[in-house]
């Protein structure tokens, strides 16, 4: 039986993991730590709701006395930080929540930890810790900055972030790394390509695209749409992680990613064609026949300011060494996850409601 703190569970990715850790090890507690901002949904996890193994406790991983407090309360043996402000857009507007939750956050947790983990001190005056104990951080391929044509992010290529969003996961990496040098608290940091698959937020691309061609709203692609991302379905980041948890070697960095790269505008002409597709078949309870989707939906808008142009993930060091694959073709992948924003009109109506809402018309209004 472990403990395991998951933080921003109520997000994209931590909810898939709350529901994936559950099922896939029916014999761990896990505590879900989020401060439901815009982007955190309680929806997102209605079916675990009533879980025995499952606690929701709301809260701000920056209140260093609510993070002890559940510290004192569960015994934890693992942390899993995906608590961020996550999206590059938000982060260009207004860095500074994204230093407070995704850089004085870790902190907080990683200081935790380090507290109530620690048995005593070594002969050489290094802190000693329960066995077994581990935090993870959840990271970015986006830390490594931006790649030309050629080439791929190992675990070794420099850290270089362009925006203040890679940047602040940089700095939240680079902390914990400091914790395993300094202090060798057990950690380990996840390096994942961009994700896609149920419950991501609409304002990413993926779900932005499928929310507007349902809408025959515009699609904005930004600059020329050939900038290129490196797609890996959620459920394979979650079992990426699950396996650096259970394999993976306290100090080490490992990348997740699923051989996958594709142009902005070939993402957003898929996602047309398929859309279109699904709803003419009739088989939607969707006020939308599909008879007017067409390309003529995609405008090209201005660009991000410090757009990457390419990210690519080698991913030989988790696949080599800890044998972790990924299960999800893309077309598969991709496929699911249009049926499944199909299937959810109502909650994404319901994300799509209030804040959000304010942020779409600030956003596009200027592009
Ligand atoms: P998300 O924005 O969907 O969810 C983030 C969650 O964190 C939300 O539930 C939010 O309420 C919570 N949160 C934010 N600040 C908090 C705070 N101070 N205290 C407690 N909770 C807080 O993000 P996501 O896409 O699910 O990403 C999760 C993690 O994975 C992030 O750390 C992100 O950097 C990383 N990541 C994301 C991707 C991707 O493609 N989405 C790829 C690689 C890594
Ligand atoms: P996004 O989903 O924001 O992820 P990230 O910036 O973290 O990679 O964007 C993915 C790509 O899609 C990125 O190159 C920016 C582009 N994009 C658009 O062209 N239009 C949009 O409306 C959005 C949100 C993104």
């Amino acid at each position: 039986m472990k403990t395991i703190l998951i933080t921003g569970g109520a997000g994209f990715i931590g909810s898939n993991f709350v529901k994936y850790m559950l099922n896939s090890h029916p014999d761990y507690k896990i505590v879900n730590v989020d401060v439901l901002t815009y982007a955190g949904n309680l929806e997102n996890l209605a079916d675990v709701e009533g879980n025995p193994n499952y606690v929701f406790a709301k809260g701000d991983i920056v209140d260093r006395p609510f993070i002890a407090d559940l510290f004192d309360q569960y015994d934890f043996d693992t942390v899993v930080n995906f608590a961020a402000e996550s999206h590059v857009d938000r982060s260009i507007e207004d860095p500074e929540i994204f230093i407070k939750s995704n850089v004085m956050g870790t902190l907080v947790l990683l200081d935790e930890a380090k507290f109530h983990w620690q048995t005593g001190k070594d002969d050489n005056g290094y802190p000693t810790y329960r066995d077994g104990v581990r935090y993870h951080q959840v990271s970015t391929d986006e830390v490594y900055g931006a790649l030309g044509k050629t080439g791929m992010f190992t675990e070794v290529t420099p850290i270089a972030p362009n925006s203040p969003y890679s940047a602040s996961k940089a700095s939240a990496d680079l902390l914990v790394r400091s914790y395993g040098q300094t202090f060798k608290l057990p950690v380990t940091i996840s390096r994942c390509s961009n994700n896609y698959g149920p419950y991501h937020f609409p304002e990413k691309l993926i779900p932005l695209m499928i929310s507007n061609v349902v809408a025959l709203k515009s699609l904005p692609v930004y600059g020329d749409g050939m900038q290129i991302r490196d797609w890996l379905h959620v459920k394979d980041h979650c079992s990426g992680i699950d396996t650096i948890l259970e394999k993976g070697m306290a100090g080490e960095v490992y990348n997740i990613g699923g051989n996958n790269e594709k142009a902005n505008i070939d993402i957003v002409n898929l996602i047309i064609e398929d859309v279109g597709e699904m709803l003419r078949s009739g088989k939607y309870a969707i006020d939308n026949d599909g008879s007017k989707i067409s390309k003529d939906l995609i405008t090209y808008v201005e660009d991000r300011l410090g757009h990457d142009r390419r990210y690519a993930i080698d991913n030989s060091k988790i696949t080599t060494e800890l044998g972790w694959e990924p299960s999800y073709t893309f077309e598969e992948g991709i496929a699911e996850t249009i049926k499944w924003y199909l299937n959810n009109q109502e909650w994404l109506e319901q994300v799509k409601s209030g804040d959000y809402q304010q942020y779409y018309e600030k956003m596009y209004s200027k592009k």
